[in-house]
C-alpha cells in the first residue's frame, strides 16, 4: 500500500507545536516574535504566498509585517527598507519574496538582509554553515522535506537519494540536508545524461525542476519515497490546474509513500517558516 503523505495535517500538527512554542516565548522574553514580508510587484502566485504566510503567522501567534512594493520599486529604495528592518529589534525575521522584478539584483538583496534574520536560509552565511554541517537558518522547503523523510524513513543513512533541479532555494540545499543525514545523493538536472535510470535507482525521490508531471513510472523504483516541490499552474481542459513535478497518478501505484500537489510540500515550507522565526527570536534573544 502507497502511503500519501499529508503535508497539510503535518503542517498543521507543527503550527499547533510553534504556537506554543510562541506563547512560552512571549511569557517569558516579555516580547512577541515577528516576522517582516517584503513583497515586490504584482505577481498573482507571490501574493497568494504571501497570503498564506501571513495567515499562518497569526495562527502561530507571531507578530507579521507586511511591505507591499510597487513593481517599479528602486534597487535604492529596497535596500533602505531592508536596512530599516535589520535595525528593528521588533522584527526577527526578514523574507523578501522571490523572484524580484528583473531590475533587481537578488544576490544583493538577499546579502542585505542580516543572517540572524534571515529566515529563508538563503544569505551566503546561512548557506556555508549549512554546507558545512554548523548550525544555521535552513531553508524552509528543504526542511519541509526533510521533516516529512524522517516520518516515512527510520533510518536515512545509506539510502541513494537523488534530488532532480539544482535551484539555490531547494536543490542545492536538499542536497546538502541528505548528504549530513548521511544519503548517498546524487543531483540531476537539464544537462545530466540518463536521468531516467539514475532516478530508477533512488530510494528517496525529490522532484524540484518546475517541469509538470516530469516524474512517469518508468523512472520510480518500486517502494521509493516521493517528494514532489513542483508547483506548476497549467491549463487542463480550459481550467487552471496545479501540477507536480511528478505524475502522481501513475507514480502513486508504485511508490513506497508519495507527496499529493496541492496538499504536500506547500504547506511544509510555510510551517517551516514559522518555525524558523521563531528560533531566529529564541537565537536573538539568547534563548
Ligand atoms: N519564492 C519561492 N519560494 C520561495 C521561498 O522559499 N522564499 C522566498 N523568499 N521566495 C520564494
Amino acid at each position: 500500500m502507497t502511503v500519501r503523505i499529508d503535508g497539510k495535517a503535518l503542517a498543521d500538527d507543527i503550527v499547533e507545536k510553534v504556537a506554543l512554542d510562541v506563547a512560552a516565548f512571549k511569557r517569558d522574553q516579555k516580547v512577541t516574535p515577528g516576522l517582516a514580508v517584503v513583497l515586490v510587484g504584482e505577481d498573482p502566485a507571490s501574493a497568494v504566498y504571501v497570503r498564506n504566510k501571513v495567515k499562518r503567522a497569526n495562527q502561530a501567534g507571531l507578530n507579521s509585517t507586511e511591505h507591499y512594493l510597487a513593481k517599479d520599486t528602486s534597487q535604492e529604495e529596497l535596500d533602505k527598507l531592508i536596512s530599516q528592518l535589520n535595525q528593528d529589534d521588533s522584527v526577527h525575521g526578514i523574507l523578501v519574496q522571490l523572484p524580484l522584478p528583473k531590475h533587481l539584483d537578488e544576490s544583493h538583496v538577499i546579502e542585505a538582509i542580516s543572517p540572524a534574520k534571515d529566515v529563508d536560509g538563503f544569505h551566503p552565511q546561512n548557506v556555508g554553515n549549512l554546507v558545512t554541517g554548523q548550525k544555521s537558518l535552513i531553508p524552509c522547503t528543504p526542511l519541509g522535506c526533510m521533516i516529512m523523510l524522517n516520518r516515512e524513513i527510520d533510518d536515512l543513512s545509506g539510502k541513494n537519494a537523488v534530488v532532480i533541479g539544482r535551484s539555490n532555494i531547494v536543490g542545492k540545499p536538499m542536497a546538502s540536508l541528505l548528504l549530513q543525514a548521511n544519503c548517498t545523493v546524487t543531483t540531476v538536472h537539464s544537462k545530466t545524461q540518463g536521468i531516467e535510470s539514475i532516478c530508477r535507482n533512488a530510494d528517496i525521490l525529490v522532484a524540484a525542476v518546475g517541469q509538470a508531471l516530469l516524474v512517469k513510472k518508468e523512472w520510480v523504483k518500486p517502494g521509493a519515497v516521493i517528494i514532489d516541490v513542483g508547483i506548476n499552474s497549467v491549463e487542463v481542459e480550459g481550467k487552471r490546474r496545479l501540477l507536480g513535478d511528478v505524475d502522481y497518478d501513475q507514480v502513486s501505484s508504485i511508490a513506497g509513500a508519495i507527496t499529493p500537489v496541492p496538499g504536500g510540500v506547500g504547506p511544509m515550507t510555510i510551517a517551516c517558516l514559522m518555525q524558523n522565526t521563531l528560533t531566529a527570536a529564541q537565537h536573538q534573544l539568547g534563548v
